[in-house]
């Protein structure tokens, strides 16, 4: 073990802050001053090795949607440990503070490796699914009827443009992480050193026949040429749309540009409706890989604020070797409208640790898919099913952002 103290940053520690977490990852750190308006210092920890910082772990105050509501959410990040001391117990020290500390009932984070988080509680809770479009052989069906208008808008103008969409967007899928006026400034001041030898970001919008924005696009393209001709490459940031043609029509236009062989897209859902707008869905060669990870950090307050898509009255007894409160029996009840979920001395219906809840969470896994393991174990015969059916959600989650 390493000789070290966690404390909170302070506001002048940005670059310091952020210098190490980059270092970390291996990426060139180049601050602005809208990434310092951004740091909340009370919720960044540090870990300091006599004047040294060694490790960094970070939470910002956002929302996300969950199954029926829209909840805050300690959005970790930037979590880091300075290569010559790795393996030493920092990242665990970070990790159980902010865990502890998080006003948030839940948590959630992107994880760099999958096999870093959940040791903390931490349950992938959503799948992601990635689209290497090969673009030269996909078949875009036609859009039909009335197809409203394609527009390029500024950086400048996008934040209150778009805000009104996501956060509609955000009742409609769980798994959406909310953005302030400040949050969508910083997502799109479009740093070149990150592009990454990429094209500026296109901002792109749907206005239906009314002129309303109802979906956008943010894409970049990179010219490429291959042995046969021109062989673009478009990526495709984020695609968010309220209504069918304008989704339509978004992929349409990003699926037919002039140039390119290959299209990529990170961001879909389990249940993306792309798959119905091409007649040959195999050229979109989907991947599906981790995205959000989930930890409650304080269950029954969690388990209170999302709803339930069928009628739902289980006692559930929990495990948590991180939060001791966590730990106990809580009688939930619930349904697509309202939900409780209080401490009880009843009989458990089921049990599991917090980390099968957490999983289970956003509807996205089934807690079923843990009782084929002994993780979830069934006290009551049918309680199972009935707490699979009401923890699930009639769309998948997704994640639309790496944060
Ligand atoms: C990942 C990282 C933060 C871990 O920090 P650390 O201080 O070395 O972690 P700890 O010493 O507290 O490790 C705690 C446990 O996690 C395990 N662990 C740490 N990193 C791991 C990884 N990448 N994969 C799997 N297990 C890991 C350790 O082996 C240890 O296990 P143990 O308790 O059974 O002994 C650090 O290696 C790092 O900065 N990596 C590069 C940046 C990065 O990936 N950050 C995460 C961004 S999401």
């Amino acid at each position: 073990m390493v000789d070290y103290v966690v404390r909170t940053a302070t506001a002048d520690e940005h670059d310091r802050f952020s210098g190490l977490f980059a270092a970390a990852m291996m990426f060139e750190s180049s601050p602005t001053d809208l990434d310092r308006e951004q740091f909340e210092p009370e919720r960044a920890l540090v870990a300091v090795d006599g004047d040294q910082f060694v490790g960094t772990a970070k939470a910002m105050t956002r929302d996300l949607s969950v199954p029926g509501a829209v909840v805050g959410a300690a959005h970790v990040t930037a979590v880091g440990v300075r290569a010559t001391h790795r393996r030493r117990g920092i990242l665990s020290g970070l990790m159980s503070r902010q865990l502890r500390e998080a006003p948030e009932a839940l948590a959630v984070l992107w994880a760099s490796e999958s096999g870093i988080y959940g040791r903390f509680g931490y349950a992938s809770a959503a799948w992601g699914v990635s689209y290497e479009v090969d673009l030269h052989r996909v078949r875009p069906r036609p859009v039909s009827g009335s197809v409203g208008l394609l527009e390029e808008i500024s950086a400048e103008e996008a934040p209150g443009l778009l805000a009104g969409v996501l956060g509609e967007f955000q009742t409609r899928r769980p798994g959406v992480s909310g953005r302030s006026e400040l949050v969508w400034r910083g997502l799109l001041q479009d740093k070149p050193d990150h592009r990454g030898g990429k094209s500026a970001r296109h901002i792109l919008v749907h206005r239906d026949s009314a002129g309303v924005i109802d979906g956008y696009a943010l894409w970049r393209g990179k010219m490429n040429w291959g042995p046969t001709g021109p062989a673009n490459e478009v990526s495709v940031e984020e695609l968010v749309a309220l209504e069918p043609t304008a989704y339509h029509v978004l992929w349409q236009h990003l699926l037919t540009l002039d140039l390119a062989a290959k299209l990529e897209y990170g961001h879909a859902a389990v249940d993306e409706p792309l798959l119905q707008l091409v007649s040959n869905p195999t050229a979109l060669n989907r991947r599906v890989g981790e995205s959000l990870w989930v930890r409650l950090t304080d269950v029954p307050r969690a388990l209170a604020q999302r709803r339930y898509a069928t009628a739902v009255d289980v006692v559930i007894e929990v495990t948590d070797d991180l939060v001791e409160a966590n730990n106990g029996r809580f009688r939930l009840t619930g349904d697509t409208e309202k939900a409780s979920c209080e401490r009880t001395e009843s009989a458990p219906d089921l049990s599991a640790s917090v980390t099968e809840f957490a999983a289970a969470y956003l509807g996205g896994r089934p807690l079923a898919e843990f009782a084929a393991t002994g993780r979830v174990k069934e006290h009551t015969p049918g309680a199972l099913a009935a707490a699979t059916a009401a923890f699930g959600w009639s769309v998948a989650p997704v994640s639309l952002e790496i944060f």
